[in-house]
Formats: C-alpha cells, structure tokens, sequence
C-alpha cells in the first residue's frame, strides 16, 4: 500500500487502532512495542483475522524501532494508562521519559512522519513531543477532542434516541477535567441542541462527557478506555492519509490563538495531507473563553513540572 502507519504502543489502544486501521485498508501497518514478541503477536493475530474480516492490509509487529523508517503516520499509544483514583496528570513523569525516548526516536527513524499523540496526560505529551522533536506545528499534534465529542454526541443520541451519525458536536480544551464542550456549536441534523434538550439536561451530558475517561476507568477496574480512543485516533489519521480537510478539535501547539501560547491544548482545526493545516478561531463568548483558558492554565503548571 502507499502509506506506511506506525503504531506506537500495543497495548489495548494500540491493538485496537491497528486493527481499525488494517480494517479500513489506509495504509501498510507497523505495530511496535517495547516488549519482546508482543507486537509481533498482536500483527500476526490481526493477519490471520484478515481472510474472514476481508482485508488485505500487511500488518507487521516489531519490537525494534528501526522498523518505523517510512512511515507517513505515526500514532504514539505508548505509556501507562490510569487506573481507578487516578488522574491522567497523575501519569506525567512515568508517561513524559516514554514519550521522550520515543520522539527520540521518532526523529531517528521517521523524521517526515506525521506524529499523533494519544498517551496521557494527553495535552502535556503532545506539547513534550513537539518541543522535543523540534518539528513544525502542523506535523505534530494529539488526538483528544475528536474523543471527547464522540463521547458528548453518543450521550446525546442517546438521550434523544437518535442516530449517532445525526449528532455534530465540538469539544475544546484539554482532555481532561476542565475540558469545554459547546453545547452552543452542537446540532442533531442542523437543529440547536438548546432547541431540542432543557438546559439541565445538556449540562447533565456536558458533565458526562468531561468524565467519560473515568467512567469507563471506574467500570474496568484495571485500566482505561480503548474502543472509542482507537476510532477517534484512526479518522485522524483517514483525515490525514485522504487529504479529508476535515475540520476537528485536535491539541495542538497555540502561539497567540484564543489568547493561549506557549501550550498545547484543543481548538479546532483542519487536518488533510498537510497534516494539522490550519487552526480555526471561532469567536468564542466570554465565558466559553474563560473556560478554555482556565483549562490552558492547569496545563502550565503541568508543563512546568517536566522543565517547560
Ligand atoms: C480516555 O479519556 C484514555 O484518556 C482516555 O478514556
């Protein structure tokens, strides 16, 4: 195939991602992780899947991180996820010397790959990546909001008993508490979710949707969500592959945007074959952007912690 896509990380989000991506056929897939023969036992597991599920797509695992040479994509999965308790900031400094070593060598091994960050504490990692790899805004950047709106339009659907496909919903900030779904840019086929739902409701989703991560952490028991994160990542990465211009929240690194710089945080951009090409500034009301600088400043002092 013409893409190569390395998967970073074949933990749950990595197996599932790499499956979704063999099930769409984007790209040749390279799974890698750290641990001797997991990788490879994942790859070879989604191979054999491949003659039933119909796809044609070479699924590879290594443990070795030279194998990522060419790769147009890579998602990085990598790191401790949380368990019951936790935090995602809680994983800072565990998840923050993986990360390194990995855009480390990222940078080795796949300099022109665009980078997607997937690993907790979400925004943190995104923004280590970029400063560390030294590479321009629109090659690196993290998948979060595209999860975090997913979440908030299947809360909806399901309240309203719609399909899900019907749902249009963008979710701003960091991927985390103080996280900003906007009720006021969410529609159910074109009509105002404030049209459709009283405004205890929405805020009943709004506040599902900001601990959709611990809900499902809460039922596990032993770990974190998987399923959604991976489908969020993959139409990331369609976006990117097929050139989509597709309009999504995405952290990123912000220099002046919605009065934040010096961080990464989610706001919506455009992703297609330039990868992040474009940060779109909504106007925002004021206490919107309150809230998503109020997000902003939770992550400086995160940042601060691992030397930013
Ligand atoms: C979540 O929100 C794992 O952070 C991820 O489920």
């Amino acid at each position: 195939m013409e893409n190569k896509l390395s998967v970073i990380g074949a933990g749950h989000v990595g197996a599932s991602l790499a499956q979704y991506l063999a099930e769409d056929e984007l790209g040749d897939v390279m799974l890698v992780d750290i641990v001797e023969g997991l990788a490879e036992g994942k790859a070879l597991d989604l191979t054999e899947a491949a003659p039933i599920r119909g796809y044609n797509t070479t699924v590879r695992g290594s443990s070795n991180f030279a194998t990522i040479e060419g790769s147009s994509v890579v998602a990085v999965t990598a790191g401790f996820a949380r368990k019951p308790g936790m935090t995602r900031e809680d994983l800072l400094n565990t998840n923050a010397k993986i990360i390194g070593d990995v855009t480390d060598n990222i940078m080795k091994y796949a300099p022109g790959a665009f980078i997607i960050i997937v690993s907790n504490p979400l925004d943190i990692m995104t923004c280590h990546a970029f400063k560390k790899s030294g590479l321009p805004k629109n090659q690196v950047f993290g998948q979060a909001g595209v999860l975090d709106s997913i979440r908030f339009r299947t809360f909806i659907a399901l309240e309203l008993g719609v399909s899900f496909a019907d749902i249009q919903a963008m979710v701003l900030g960091g991927h985390g508490d103080t996280m900003v779904p906007l009720p006021r840019y969410t529609t159910v086929s074109g009509v105002g979710l404030e049209e459709l739902l009283p405004k205890e409701k929405i805020d009943a989703l709004v506040d599902r949707t900001r601990n959709g991560g611990g809900e499902i952490v809460k039922l596990l028991k032993t770990g974190s969500a998987y399923y959604a994160p991976a489908a969020a990542t993959a139409s990331m990465i369609k976006a990117v592959v097929k050139d989509e211009k597709k309009m999504l929240a995405a952290s990123t690194y912000l220099e002046g945007e919605y009065g934040i710089r010096d961080l990464c945080i989610g706001v919506p951009v455009i992703l297609g074959s330039g990868g992040l090409e474009q940060v779109v500034e909504l106007t925002l009301k004021e206490d919107e952007i309150e809230m998503l600088q109020h997000s902003a400043r939770t992550y400086r002092e995160f940042l601060a912690i691992i030397g930013y």
